[in-house]
């Protein structure tokens, strides 16, 4: 199985400064029991602005280079991080951020998107090429959360997406 997962807000709105535009803990806590156990896909800035990097991440960077902690690997591409992730016999998740959602959905069996129904300023965009309209929603759970930096309730949406035919890795 190969997954994505991330949030998104109203305006389409994914990341500010290297980090999530919201503080919803409830949000965060669901992301962290879905990939729970899984291997990871994660785009160098993602990883960089992580506390805590589980075993077997795949880190994508054109860079050749790059020290990371230990359990991360260096890939050059989406492919080859999906590729080895997939070898790993987990379940696969790529986790963000835009440019690898961007890369890694055709051969996405499902994307986990959280809706959060409310705009958020921020400098990273979920990538509109991402067909997900035409997929079917597999699941779909709501729940009003506090967002505890405007303090406001907030309702998020969270759905799972299933694609038909996604593309074979390469
Ligand atoms: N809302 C969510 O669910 C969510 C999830 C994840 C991240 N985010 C947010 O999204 C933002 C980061 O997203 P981003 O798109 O700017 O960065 P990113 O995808 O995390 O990382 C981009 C970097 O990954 C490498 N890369 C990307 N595509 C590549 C490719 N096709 N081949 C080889 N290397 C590739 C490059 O690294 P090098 O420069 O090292 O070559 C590039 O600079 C942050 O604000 C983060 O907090 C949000």
């Amino acid at each position: 199985m190969i997954a994505a997962i991330g949030a998104m807000a109203s305006n389409g709105i994914i990341g500010l400064d290297n980090w999530l535009p919201w503080d919803i803990p409830e949000e965060l806590a669901y992301f962290e029991k879905t990939v729970a156990g899984a291997a990871l896909v994660i785009g160098r800035l993602t990883y960089e602005s992580m506390d805590v990097v589980p075993p077997d991440a795949f880190i994508v960077t054109r860079q050749t280079d790059l020290v990371l902690r230990p359990g991360c690997t260096a890939v050059p591409t989406v492919e080859a991080g999906l590729r080895a992730a997939v070898a790993t016999g987990k379940p696969v998740f790529a986790i963000g951020g835009a440019a690898i959602y961007a890369a890694a959905w055709p051969y996405c069996d499902y994307f986990y998107l959280t809706r959060i129904e409310m705009p958020f300023a921020g400098d990273t965009r979920f990538p509109e090429t991402i067909p997900l309209e035409r997929w079917r929603i597999e699941s779909e759970q709501q729940a009003w959360l506090r967002e505890r930096k405007t303090g406001q309730e907030v309702l998020c949406r969270f759905l799972v997406y299933a694609q038909e035919n996604p593309l074979p890795l390469p």
